[in-house]
């Protein structure tokens, strides 16, 4: 039997690949469960990235996300703990790789993962970690998702793409998921060194705003080594720049949810769930 409360559901996504979407979902899953927050991360990528990064070994996983998407096995019976204290994941398996074919002619494809995963579970939040692509595991990971944190590149080519996945997002919002909007927008990799980074992260704050974190995570080579050693950078070495710019995105994160979760105006007997018809 399962305990516990709906958890808030954050898809990090971005169609390009290399953006730093893995290697956010471990260190911002790890920097919630610092500060206490009970968390589960879905890796929903068929590379597994995110389930290697975080040392789960390929002989120890008994069931994955494809076995949530397709055999029906409970959500709680794929999960496993990790080496972070309060972290716990779904691994990503190679079945995984046909799932977007098996989909497209599954019943009730695009929801399979939100009816999974919208039951009272013994978390607080799901991260989960998509696949470079605007596939049909990543329209799932959308239609689930109570809101989305996208992890852009500094690079020249950053904003391309971009208009195509707000598009899709507004797509998602009329036909599936009315409440799903952009939590925030990430830059990733930065290099003060180099003006081509400075000169993109204020093309992204042109277009999106407020909805860019303050927070920016600096290119730092400690943290594209902690992944080998099946650690969050914030584990491997808690002092890098990398791990420090992660954990002040955590609390940018859970500071724009206190905003987000508190009720603007006080509705006698509002129905929580109403809002979302
Ligand atoms: N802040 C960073 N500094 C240095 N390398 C990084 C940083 N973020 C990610 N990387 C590296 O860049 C590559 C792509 O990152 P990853 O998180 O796997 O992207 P995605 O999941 O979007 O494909 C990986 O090798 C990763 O270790
Ligand atoms: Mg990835």
């Amino acid at each position: 039997m399962t305990t516990g409360t709906l958890p808030r559901i954050m898809a990090i996504t971005n169609q390009k690949g290399g953006v730093g979407k893995t290697t956010t979902a471990i260190n911002l899953a790890t920097a919630m469960s610092a500060v206490g927050k009970k968390v589960l991360l879905l890796d929903l990528d068929p590379q597994g990235n995110a389930s290697t990064g975080l040392g789960i070994r390929r002989a120890d996983i008994r069931h994955s996300t494809y076995d949530v998407l397709f055999n029906e096995v409970a959500v709680m019976d794929t999960v496993m703990e990790t080496k972070v204290p309060g972290l716990s994941i779904v691994p990503s398996s190679i079945h995984l790789s046909g799932a977007e074919i098996e989909l497209v002619t599954a019943d009730n494809r695009e929801f399979r993962l939100r009816d999974a995963l919208r039951i009272p579970l013994p978390f607080d939040y799901v991260i989960i970690d998509c696949p470079p692509s605007l596939n049909l595991l990543t329209l799932n990971a959308l239609v689930a998702s109570d809101t989305i944190l996208v992890p852009l590149q500094c690079e020249f080519y950053a904003l391309e793409g971009l208009s195509h996945l707000v598009k899709t997002i507004e797509r998602v919002k009329k036909a599936f998921n009315p409440a799903l909007d952009i939590h925030g927008v990430v830059l990733t990799m930065y290099d003060k060194r180099n003006n081509l980074s400075t000169m993109v992260a204020e093309d992204v704050r042109k277009f999106f705003g407020d909805k860019v974190y303050k927070t920016v995570i600096p290119r730092n080579v400690r943290v594209s080594e902690a992944p080998s050693f099946g650690l969050p950078a914030i584990v491997y070495d808690m002092r890098c720049p990398g791990a420090t710019a992660y954990i002040h995105l955590a609390s940018e994160v859970l500071k724009r949810e206190r905003t987000l979760l508190t009720p603007q105006t006080a509705t006698p007997n509002a129905d929580p769930v109403a809002g979302a018809a």
